[in-house]
């Protein structure tokens, strides 16, 4: 528990100064016993086609000879030599126990919540109704904000202020306007976030403000506020923190390493992830390949990407053969958090799904909220509508015998339900009203 002596200090969020936090004493422990000195760096910043090496100590999001996305690329001896002097696996789990594997300087200051550690859930019983002999679900809707994002942010802050950042901004669906706000308050520095107008889940909404970002609301969708976002941070010098910053990637790829380290040093055999602007995807499948180069894991997942039918560019391309992104102008889903049309990690997205010898498909929107009632229902988890298009995935591709009822299958549920309650409660029947007697309480069950 936090102590009172920690909120009288929470002008100076920075990790050192919120030791009392038990929750938050590991991370720091961590990055205390590394040192780091000595090490070689196993970390440089391409571009993904053209490979041309760009420089980790100024931000950048683009290559500045082709303008195509930057990646962080990993030495692997230089990583084992690093990971040879520690025992990663006797730390907590949580993204920070994989500290030798993520960018960021020997003596930067890590801004940590507390984020990673969330569970693999055993469904036995969604398992049981689907007729397969196991199903896990990465429920990362337990992160600290309630969404895989703040995998992203921890690293992508720490990098922010290494960097002098002053301002962070993004444009968001929500959950990535709710990490960032949070995180930039930890840094101290200023946020701003662009949203479209009345697309974005309360919940989503209700972070964002209480946590002091200056939050702009646009009458256009998420793919016009990424645009404006992209253009705008060198002149108002704003650090960008959407999953377009290779950094971001690094915080998420932690995921994959959980998995692993949770299914006792192997992956699964399929993995199901929902798929928006394409960075968690891509983002998975670098954890499991480095895990798996490094000889920490043992076999690679296939990727099944999932998007919804209304917004569907990349399964589009599976579903066409076709080897570029035409975008969807006016995407539309009852999952906000994947309402996107031209996903700026299409590129990334699809090397990754093709190298796993996966695809990329769609659900219905009916599809999804049916998954995110038998996800609360059977298992206990309550999922965002996008949390739960990964089950929805699984359920459909097992209708048309397109899995093996034996795969080790983990689907991925990205957010929580508290999220949006206007979608759960739009699901669910009204609460009854009866006079306060046991006699009425009695009538209204006996008729149920
Ligand atoms: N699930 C949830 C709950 C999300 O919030 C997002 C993306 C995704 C899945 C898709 O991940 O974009 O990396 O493919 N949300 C972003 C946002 C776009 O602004 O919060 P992706």
């Amino acid at each position: 528990m936090c102590t009172t002596k920690h909120a009288r200090h929470r002008s100076n969020y920075q990790i050192d100064a919120i030791q009392e936090c038990e929750e938050l004493i590991l991370p720091l422990a961590i990055a205390d016993a590394l040192g780091g000195e000595g090490m070689a760096d196993p970390f440089e910043m391409r571009c993904i086609e053209c490979a041309r090496v760009h420089d980790m100590t100024r931000p950048a999001y683009v290559c500045s000879s082709c303008g195509n996305l930057l990646e962080i690329t990993m030495d692997r001896a230089a990583a084992l030599e690093r990971i040879s002097k520690i025992n990663m696996k006797a730390r907590p789990i949580s993204v920070w126990r994989y500290r030798e594997l993520i960018p960021v300087g020997n003596s930067s200051r890590i801004l940590s919540l507390g984020e990673g550690g969330t569970p693999l859930v055993d469904c036995r019983n969604l398992a049981g109704r689907l007729g397969m002999k196991s199903l896990r679900v990465k429920f990362d809707g337990m992160n600290p904000t309630g969404s895989f994002k703040d995998r992203g942010m921890t690293v992508g802050i720490t990098k922010a202020k290494e960097l002098g950042m002053k301002t962070v901004s993004c444009a968001s669906t929500g959950n990535t306007s709710a990490s960032l706000a949070a995180y930039a308050g930890l840094a101290g520095l200023k946020c701003v976030v662009l949203i479209p107008q009345g697309k974005v889940a309360l919940g989503k909404l209700a972070q964002a403000m209480m946590h002091g970002a200056t939050v702009v609301t646009i009458k256009g969708n998420f793919d016009q506020a990424l645009d404006m976002v992209m253009k705008s941070s060198g002149r108002l010098d704003m650090y960008v923190l959407n999953s377009v910053n290779p950094f971001r990637i690094e915080g998420q790829k932690t995921a994959s390493f959980e998995i692993c380290d949770q299914m006792g040093g192997r992956s699964p055999d399929v993995l199901y992830i929902p798929v928006g602007n394409g960075g968690n995807s891509a983002a998975y499948w670098k954890g499991f390949a480095e895990y798996e180069s490094l000889g920490l894991t043992k076999g690679l997942p296939v990727l099944r990407g999932i998007q919804a039918e209304g917004a569907a560019p990349i399964a589009r391309m599976f579903e066409t053969g076709a080897s570029e992104l035409s975008p969807v102008m006016k995407p539309d889903t009852v999952a906000t958090a994947i309402r996107i049309g031209n996903p700026a990690n299409w590129k990334k997205t699809v090397k990754a799904v093709k190298e796993s010898k996966g695809s990329v498909s769609t659900v219905s929107d009916k599809e999804i909220l049916g998954a995110q009632k038998d996800l609360a229902r059977l298992e206990g988890i309550f999922a965002e509508p996008a949390g739960a298009a990964a089950l929805a995935g699984l359920v459909k591709d097992l209708k048309a015998g397109a899995i093996d009822r034996n795969s080790n299958v983990v689907c991925v549920s990205t957010g929580h339900g508290l999220k949006d309650p206007d979608v759960a409660l739009s699901q669910s029947a009204r609460p009854r009203t009866i006079e306060a007697s046991l006699d009425a309480l009695q009538k209204l069950l006996e008729g149920t």
